[in-house]
């Protein structure tokens, strides 16, 4: 079988839980303490996908971009040759939903063409959570994107958000 690459960017605000989402899916591990990423962290996992009655072997590169607020030189070249990106709120902050489409934006300007999942992510802390499924669905739906409440804590929903991409992007 052949394996297919694509890359795959990891978009959103400062601690929303991007490193997080990809070490639960690539390692299925999870910690609590925060450490910043600083410019990139490149990742890979092989997921099979089964569509239209074959499996393809997809190898997912996940860049794990450093939130930042602006959008700057450097962010714009590790989003080329993107074929999608994980787009990660904090269900616990709202701000964080809200700048999600800046981010699908920049990436499209980049790479047309490129396919969308919304990770509205810490759906574990339910005390605090500040974002109901109509908010996030609405805002899935404007970037035409598939959305999920995930929580790298857990790992819930992890796999099916990173394997709904997957699919999308074949
Ligand atoms: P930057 O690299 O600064 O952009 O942050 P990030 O988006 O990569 O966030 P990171 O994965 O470092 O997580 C930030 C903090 O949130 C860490 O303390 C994580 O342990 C915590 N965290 C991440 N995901 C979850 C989650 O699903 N639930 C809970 N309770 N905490 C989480």
């Amino acid at each position: 079988m052949t394996t297919i690459s694509k890359k795959i960017c990891l978009l959103g605000d400062f601690a929303v839980g991007k490193t997080s989402l990809v070490r639960r899916f690539v390692q299925d591990l999870f910690d609590d303490t925060y450490i910043s990423t600083i410019g990139v962290k490149v990742s890979r996992k092989e997921v099979t996908i089964s569509q239209n009655g074959g499996v393809v072997e997809l190898a997912m590169m996940l860049w794990d971009l450093a939130g930042s607020e602006e959008f700057d030189r450097m962010q714009a070249s590790y989003m080329r040759g993107a074929s999608g990106a994980v787009l990660v709120c904090d269900s616990t902050r709202q701000e964080t939903l809200d700048r999600l489409r800046t981010y699908a934006n920049d990436l499209s300007k980049i790479n047309p063409g490129a396919r969308f999942v919304l990770a509205a992510n810490k759906c574990d802390l339910v005390e605090q959570q500040e974002l109901a499924p109509a908010q996030v669905e609405a805002a899935a739906a404007e970037i035409d994107a598939p959305w999920h409440f995930t929580s790298a804590k857990t790992g819930d929903a992890v796999e099916e958000m990173f394997h709904r991409l997957g699919r999308l992007i074949l």
